[in-house]
């Protein structure tokens, strides 16, 4: 069997591979706390019981639909171009306002909002090193953003951040941040071939940076009364609108471009965000909701990122909704896996693709045949070609093809751009194409 396929399966068998880190008995504690506030969730929204998801394992009973000719229940998906007493949105203006109505659904039903006293953060530099990468020389400092507790001591909550610029540029440079693994000590990592993408990066004379979500807010139920969420509600459980782990590891994000905007080494105007998975779906919410990313590299983020979530093929709502997944959501979307269904969900995900309008997004994907087909690349480009409408309202082009390629092809002629790399659950073949790509907007 192919190994990144093979990470994929062991991601979905741990549930997250954020706990892959920890040992089986904390496993145990984490995933019996994380059900227990999923529980207590299902109780403060008057639920009994949900549908199960379908399995991520192929040869399961249950597995996960991947038959194209079934994939599609639905006959129409919410039009970003009609409001919601039914009239067309029509101008720039017009969108601002429909814009509104769409993050509102997102916030209530999906993703949560974030509150409004979230406590300011500190920026320290922890060290600070030159060194030489490839043949650049460069400048690494390790950082670390304090969130202000004193409304609520018992709660630490650092954000962990590293960034690596040319040294001393003659101007400030653009700078890809990702959203990082902290993957545990003796875990295999997905082979790299060629030039590592940071020094892809370093030779255009651009920086990176690498943001670690689980410093702030842990990729676990049982974790939402600490972290940046716990900290704000003062370590007590959610409301059922309340910010889900997405939001905060996005949050943290904004928070890191604060950061930037104060590096006179950073041109804070041309910072993208970069993430893999659960951390592709955390980077195409941070496009989303901060307007000052000026570009996503959105990799494999497949359900609850730009995957069509009314779509009946690989991951469902019913997975994200189980005691696994729950958390990188507002405890109301819990609802659509019982009693209400994806097609009734009031947003779906070109929604939230189109809310990054007029800034580039390029979708990433494996090759289904390598990478499985619970990650649904379909399902993705589909979410970029439906955004488009909102694009071309704006003045720019979307994907420019409602073609889904077969192949490998870049499809990179407009503000939205797709493609499908040979290999697995990985982004890394896909960095030359989006360097490429991202060269129009970033030099
Ligand atoms: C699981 C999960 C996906 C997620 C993936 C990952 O497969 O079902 O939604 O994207 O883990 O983050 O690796």
């Amino acid at each position: 069997m192919n190994k990144s396929f093979l990470i994929l399966l062991f991601s979905i068998a741990t549930s997250t591979t954020g706990l892959a880190q920890f040992s089986q008995k904390d496993r145990d504690s984490i995933n019996k706390l994380s059900y227990e506030d999923h529980q207590l969730m299902m109780q403060k929204l008057g639920i009994e019981s949900l549908r199960p998801g379908p399995s991520g394992n192929p040869n399961d009973p249950n597995a996960a639909n991947a038959d194209e000719s079934k994939a599609s229940p639905y006959d129409s998906l919410p039009d970003p171009l009609t409001f919601k007493d039914g009239s067309k949105v029509t101008s720039a203006e017009d969108w601002k306002k429909r814009r509104a109505e769409i993050k509102e659904d997102f916030d209530r039903e999906i993703y949560g909002r974030v509150p409004e006293n979230v406590p300011e953060v500190t920026w320290i530099v922890v060290n600070e090193t030159d060194s030489v990468i490839g043949n650049i020389p460069v400048n690494i400092k390790k950082l670390k953003g304090e969130v202000d507790n004193s409304a609520y001591p018992e709660i630490e909550v650092n954000i962990d951040l590293k960034l690596t610029t040319p040294k001393k540029p003659e101007k400030p440079v653009p700078v890809m941040m990702e959203f990082g693994w902290n993957w545990p000590a003796n875990f295999k990592r997905p082979e790299t071939e060629g030039t590592p993408w940071q020094e892809q990066l370093l030779e255009k004379g651009w920086g990176y940076a690498i943001l670690i979500p689980t410093s702030y807010q842990a990729d676990n139920g049982a974790g939402l009364r600490q972290g940046i969420i716990g900290l704000v509600n003062k370590g007590e459980p959610r409301k059922v609108d309340d910010w889900g782990t997405l939001r905060a590891w996005a949050w943290g994000a904004s928070r890191s471009l604060d950061y930037f905007e104060a590096n006179p080494d950073v041109d804070a105007k041309k910072v993208g965000i970069e993430g893999l998975s659960r951390y592709g779906k955390a980077a195409i919410v941070a496009m989303a909701y901060e307007p000052r990313f000026a570009i996503g590299f959105i990799g494999s983020s497949g359900a609850g990122g730009t995957k069509i979530l009314r779509r009946e093929y690989g991951e469902q709502v019913e997975n994200l909704a189980s005691s696994g997944e729950y958390h990188w959501f507002a405890p109301n979307f819990i609802k659509y896996a019982g009693p209400l269904t994806p097609n009734d969900l009031p947003v779906d995900a070109h929604e939230l693709i189109a809310m990054a309008a007029p800034r580039p997004v390029f979708i990433s994907s494996g090759d289904p045949d390598v990478e499985g087909k619970w990650i649904d690349a379909k399902g993705m480009f589909l979410g970029g070609l439906h955004a488009g409408p909102v694009y071309e309202l704006l003045g720019k082009k979307g994907l420019g093809t409602s073609t889904y390629p077969e192949g490998h092809e870049a499809i990179t002629e407009g503000e939205i751009a797709f493609r499908k790399h040979k290999g697995g659950h990985t982004v890394i073949p896909n960095w030359p194409y989006f360097i490429e790509y991202a060269e129009k907007y970033l030099e």
